[in-house]
């Protein structure tokens, strides 16, 4: 199996390319790197799978080092991706009923990709599952709603069951208020300030933050006095 330089299996980088999606390449590949890393350690966790472009590069890492992708999406779109709103595809819309449909697209990419082994689908909403949840993770990516009240409870959901040394990482930080908006910025600037979280790297808008303190099923602190400027 060939790999390219920067270390994704090259027939799961083409998949990776071709898959319909919200992750740039560079950022992909930073999160390959990082699921390699810790899949080793336990599961990782994906909140927000739309078609499955990010989940192709976690699932490679998992077909290289074992271990298992968790993706959780309701599958029915954000409020950026409803008609009308500027990441609207109408080949995901249901003709019956109007709603869209993320997960055939998704089910398809991944079995194509040959990866339907390594990433598991969780199709429901984000705080329904976290609240069941109750699994050591050892890396949870964040890149589900936008809107301040779904990063929160991403983050808090989810967050606490890192293991120690374990990653977060998070998807759409933009510190400037010109490039993008605040909630995931503010869930960096959260797990921060709590002192449970260190910043391990960034690259465009991913941050990576490891978890120093607590251990999983310890709960992450929400500061209501921190705002993003
Ligand atoms: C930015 S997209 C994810 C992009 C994806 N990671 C990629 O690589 O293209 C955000 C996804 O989060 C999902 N989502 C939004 N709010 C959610 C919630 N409360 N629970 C579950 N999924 C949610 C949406 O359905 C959407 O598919």
């Amino acid at each position: 199996m060939t790999t390219d330089p920067a270390g994704m299996p090259a027939d799961l980088l083409a998949h990776a390319r071709a898959a319909k999606g919200f992750m740039p390449e560079d950022e992909g590949l930073l999160l390959h790197r990082v699921a390699r890393e810790r899949l080793p350690h336990g599961p990782v966790l994906e909140i927000g799978t739309y078609c499955g472009k990010s989940a192709i590069y976690l699932g490679a890492a998992a077909r290289e080092v074992g271990g298992t992708v968790l993706t959780v999406d309701h599958h029915r779109g954000s409020e950026e991706n409803q008609a009308g709103w500027e990441h609207h595809d109408t080949s995901l819309v249901v003709d019956d009923t109007g709603l869209m449909d993320s997960l055939p697209t998704f089910r398809a990419t991944i079995a194509a990709a040959g990866l339907e082994e390594q990433v598991v689908a969780v199709v429901g909403r984000s705080t329904t599952v976290s609240g069941l949840w109750r699994t050591p993770v050892s890396m949870v990516f964040i890149d589900g709603g936008h809107a301040e009240v779904h990063a929160r409870n991403d983050y808090t959901g989810w967050a606490p069951w890192l293991v120690t040394g374990g990653l977060l990482v998070i998807h759409d930080v933009f510190p400037d208020p010109a490039d993008g908006g605040r909630p995931p910025y503010l869930v960096f600037l959260q797990a921060l300030a709590s002192g449970d979280f260190e910043e391990v790297e960034a690259l465009g808008s991913v941050r990576v933050l490891r978890r120093v303190r607590g251990t999983a099923g310890d709960p992450v602190p929400w500061d209501p006095s921190l705002t993003a400027p």
